[in-house]
């Protein structure tokens, strides 16, 4: 009498696993933060890598990341709304405008308002947050946790 054997799955070419949010991806201090369409532009989320809490924007096809703590009393920085800003400097000539559309996170504790492509504060441009520099890699997002020479630009607030 024979038994019936059950059926087994069979072997095929070895498929790597599936890649996940927060794994490294073999390169020091690089990590999968998404996939690119996680987000649509003007929208952020928050990615956990280790004990690490980040945010993670998509402005236009341009993708940041910045830690999601405030400055000012360690309030979840990025988990607050994207939006623009009012400023009033030299270059406005002291009038108040608005600027940074869609570039600037409030945080929900009190309000202190960042420029998310530089990391720059509004109110106190001399704090600067540590910016983690974000790469696409076909259709997955990677962000390096290396320090890296900060972002400069015309758009510095
Ligand atoms: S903790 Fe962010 S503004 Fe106070």
């Amino acid at each position: 009498m024979s038994r019936a054997v059950p059926d087994r799955p069979r072997l095929t070419a070895r498929q790597p696993p599936p890649r996940t949010i927060g794994q490294p991806t073999g390169r020091p201090g690089e990590y999968i933060v998404g996939r690119v369409d996680d987000l649509a532009p003007g929208e952020q989320k928050i990615v956990e890598i280790g004990r690490l809490s980040l945010g993670l924007f998509r402005i236009g096809d341009a993708y940041y990341a910045l830690p999601n703590l405030c400055p000012h009393q360690y309030g979840p920085l990025c988990e607050g709304r994207l939006s623009g800003a009012i400023i009033a400097t030299a270059q406005t000539n002291w009038e108040p405008v608005w600027a940074y559309d869609g570039e600037v996170v409030a945080c929900p504790w009190h309000g202190l308002e960042v420029h998310v492509p530089t990391g720059r504060c509004l109110a106190y441009p001399e704090v600067r947050l540590r910016h983690y520099p974000v790469r696409r890699e076909g259709e997955v997002l990677i962000v390096s946790l290396r320090r890296t020479t900060p972002p400069s630009g015309e758009s510095t607030p």
